[in-house]
């Protein structure tokens, strides 16, 4: 589905990065293909990965990294999204990495994220739950507190339940529409327990939106 724009959205991205950069990839489908087409500009960059997955991905292209703790700061940071709502908020997690892509978001200079027409929403919560990763310890102590917002559920897949690459586990928490992005953000991190919300709120500088019609660019 909307591959030709996910597609789109990465080649654009790669057109932002300059040689001599320290550059932040995401996680997803979508940042798999910016990956790519990164790897293909052959440029003189290093890359710090957002998860176990890109990692080897972009090792796999001959992509040069580093651990965001040996580095000074990240100039530009390439990421997707599940959601985009009202100022360019964000839902995230889609993939289980939102904590280290929030990591990695906070230490980049600048934060682009790249999405196809269908992640666009009016109101932030209305197509996605928000991915909310928890330590294992007592965990349905902490799904217990996180139903004051909504109903929990715990990842599976294939029958499994999913870890991300930290050992923790993902509630994926149905609020509705969501009013307050920042609030819901603060009063679900405050639980003990929680480690970090898939919320990104202010903290995309651009939104490139691949449709059929071409990619548009949004500005906070
Ligand atoms: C991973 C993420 C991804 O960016 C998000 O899930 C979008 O993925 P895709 O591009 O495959 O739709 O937040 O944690």
């Amino acid at each position: 589905v909307n591959e030709a724009q996910k597609q789109a959205a990465g080649e654009a991205a790669a057109q932002l990065v300059e040689s001599g950069m320290t550059v932040g990839l995401g996680t997803g489908s979508t940042a798999a293909l910016f990956v790519r087409a990164l790897a293909k500009r052959r440029l003189d960059i290093t890359g710090v990965a957002t998860s176990v997955a890109t990692a080897s991905l972009a090792r796999s292209l001959g992509i040069r990294l580093a651990e965001l703790d040996e580095v000074d700061a990240i100039d530009l940071t390439i990421d997707g999204a599940d959601e985009i709502g009202p100022q360019l908020s964000l839902i995230k997690g889609g993939g289980a990495a939102h904590t280290r892509e929030k990591i990695v978001n906070y230490a980049s200079r600048r934060n682009v994220i790249i999405v196809d027409g269908s992640k666009m929403s009016k109101s932030l919560g209305e197509k996605w739950p928000v991915p909310v990763e928890v330590v294992v310890f007592a965990h349905l102590q902490t799904h217990k507190r996180l139903e004051e917002f909504g109903r929990p559920v715990l990842r599976q897949k294939a029958g499994s339940v999913v870890r991300t690459d930290a050992g923790n586990v993902i509630y994926d928490v149905h609020a509705g529409e969501i009013r307050d992005p920042a609030a819901l953000d603060r009063a679900m991190r405050a639980i003990p327990g929680v480690v970090e919300t898939g919320l990104f709120i202010g903290r995309a500088d651009v939104v490139l939106v691949a449709e059929a019609s071409g990619v548009r660019r949004l500005t906070r």
